[in-house]
């Protein structure tokens, strides 16, 4: 049996609208690099990702060229689902996984288990457990809920193509997706928990990007 093709997939397209930087986050400054750049080169670093396609915004290609030299790239929508349905329509794949730009450090380890996951389950994903007590409320106190059974999910998510493209294709063009995880369940399939990692925790605000640096300076993660 040849060795099902597996492509990463990172979505580049977002505005980065909560950062609030000049340039999109994924363009962002980390570490003397653009943020994509460190993604990028974990993904095609790991031995078992055969290729790495970016997702980028209109007009975005000479951003991509300096961030990461000549890669595969195609253009995304306006929201990130829309931008995954373009990245999963431009891969020849049997396997895909699909990466936010936002969480540049991706630990090789967590490739590792999602993969061999999907050797045996149509999706899988990485999770972390919830640290912080939860509650519900508006100005005051509701009740507590239970964490035992809630994660914290984060991405890479791993796929068999075909049936995360048919599953992206059967979710209602209205509804909101905010990863690609629910859309496969949506469709049926059962989804794999595998251990996630701090590391890969998602730059959302500007603090996090702060913290990202510190993260590198204080070499917890590979440059
Ligand atoms: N993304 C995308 N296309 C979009 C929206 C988001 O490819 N239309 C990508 C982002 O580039 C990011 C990932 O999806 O890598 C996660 O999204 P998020 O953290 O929300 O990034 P932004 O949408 O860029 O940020 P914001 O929501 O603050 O505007
Ligand atoms: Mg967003």
């Amino acid at each position: 049996m040849t060795r099902p093709r597996t492509v990463a997939i990172v979505v580049a397209a977002g505005k980065g609208e909560r950062i609030g930087s000049a340039l999109p986050k994924q363009f962002a400054s980390l570490g003397g690099r653009p943020m994509l750049a460190h993604s990028v080169a974990a993904l095609r670093a790991h031995p078992g990702i055969d290729d790495v396609l970016v997702v980028i915004g209109e007009g975005q290609q000479d951003l991509l060229a300096d961030a990461v030299g000549e890669i595969p790239s195609t253009i995304g929508g306006a929201t990130r689902r829309e931008s995954v349905i373009a990245g999963l329509r431009a891969v020849e794949a049997d396997r895909v996984l699909i990466h936010d730009a936002a969480r540049p450090f991706v630990p090789a380890a967590v490739i590792d288990r999602l993969l061999d996951a999907l050797s045996t389950a149509p999706a899988a994903v990485p999770v972390l457990p919830v640290a912080d007590t939860l509650a519900r409320g508006d100005a005051v106190l509701g009740e507590t809920v239970d964490r035992t059974a809630l994660h914290r999910v984060q991405t890479p998510q791993a796929f068999h193509h075909a049936a995360i493209l048919a599953a992206h294709e059967a979710w209602p063009d209205d509804a909101e997706a905010t990863d690609d995880a629910q859309v496969a369940r949506a469709a049926g399939h059962d989804v794999t928990l595998v251990a996630g990692n701090a590391m890969l925790d998602k730059v959302t605000y500007p603090a996090d990007l702060a913290a990202a640096e510190a993260r590198l300076a204080a070499r917890l993660v590979a440059r």
